[in-house]
């Protein structure tokens, strides 16, 4: 049986995860980092820092967590970009020298594919994985796309954001509301207990594209506007801001990816992203693929946010076809 050690530090979390050639992950260990909380976001040089802290005993968990000796692995992967430089170079840094010191291959793996690809993570061999091709919508705090999937190795953008990303929307509303960093769970539970109260702008894009800086500037406008009549309105209606807000911003992801959906006659979705982890969201994508009669994949909450099971996934597509990386080969930010 052949192993893989994958390691991903592209933004704030450090974690590693041990695959088996058969997809089957063994172990998928992640350290959060909490110091950026107090920032009210990502601090860079503090996150590159804690992943020099994390990265040695992660990968020692995800090796024991798995039973896999270090000498049992057949190549060692890691997320090269994008990201930022300074996290990411932790992990190639890593990476590289350990599978030096084992003579063994490395194989880099782009971090908006291992998203898109987390379907292919197998927790048991009966586990069903999505067929190609199938569109995938990605919304993470970075990004927002329609990604048609023909392969492991080939995938076209159909429609990106021209602006801010979904997830940066739904912190910077958080934030507004005073919520902690990072702000969609928040908003998520919170919404739970409202209901949409508020209409916000409507973007009005072409094709498949999004835009949320509209939106952001309509919630941030009408909550001052409120907020001159009556100085409690945030503390006194804060599950209903929550739930508008929420309601917007997924009304917005898939009338897109509907649009996408009715054009390309595709009939396999999957959701993918930290944003992925949103409740109304994954229940809307159901009904959507209820309503085209599509088979539908959402990812198990422990792969929604940066994982390395799902590096490991590309990963492995790429050992199986002999695709490693030079040893020169360095990270990427964008
Ligand atoms: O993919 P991801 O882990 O990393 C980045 O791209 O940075 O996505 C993080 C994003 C954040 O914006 C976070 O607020 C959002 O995912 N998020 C959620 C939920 N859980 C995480 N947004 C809405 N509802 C959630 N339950």
């Amino acid at each position: 049986m052949k192993y893989i050690l994958a390691i991903e530090s592209s933004c704030d979390d450090t974690s590693a995860a041990v695959m088996q050639e058969d997809f089957i992950c063994l172990s998928n260990v992640t350290a959060s980092q909490k110091v950026h909380e107090i920032y009210g976001g990502v601090v860079p040089e503090l996150a590159s820092r804690a992943h020099q802290q994390n990265i040695l005993p992660v990968v020692e968990v995800a090796l024991k967590e798995a039973g896999v000796k270090k000498e049992e692995l057949s190549a060692i992967a890691f997320t090269r970009g994008p990201g930022l430089l300074g996290s990411l170079l932790v992990g190639v840094s890593f990476a590289k020298s350990m599978a030096q010191g084992l003579n063994i291959p490395i194989i880099d793996v782009n971090h908006l594919d291992a998203h898109v690809l987390a379907h292919f993570v197998k927790d048991n061999k009966e586990q069903e994985v999505p067929e190609f091709p199938y569109l995938c919508l990605l919304v993470s705090g970075g990004n927002t796309q329609i990604i048609k999937v023909e392969s492991d190795s080939q995938m076209s953008i159909l429609g990106k954001t021209i602006d801010d990303a979904a997830g940066e929307t739904i912190d910077k509303a958080a934030k507004i509301l005073s919520l902690p960093y990072p702000g969609g769970p928040h908003i998520d539970r919170l919404a739970k207990q409202g209901k949409v109260t508020l209409q916000f702008a409507k973007s009005h894009i072409k094709d498949y594209d999004y835009s949320f800086s509209g939106l952001k500037t309509s919630i941030l406008y009408t909550l001052r506007d409120l907020l001159k009549e009556n100085p409690d309105y945030i503390k006194e209606n804060i599950n209903d801001i929550a739930c508008s807000v929420q309601e917007a911003v997924v009304n917005t992801l898939l009338f897109k990816f509907e649009k996408a959906l009715k054009d390309t006659g595709i009939k396999t979705i999957a959701l993918a992203g930290g944003v992925s982890a949103n409740s109304l969201l994954r229940e809307r994508f159901n009904l959507l693929g209820e309503k085209y009669g599509c088979r539908v994949f959402i990812p198990k909450f422990s792969y929604t946010t940066d994982n390395a099971a799902m590096v490991a996934v590309c990963a492995m597509f790429k050992y199986l076809r002999k695709d490693f990386a030079d040893i020169s080969l360095t990270a990427y930010a964008r």
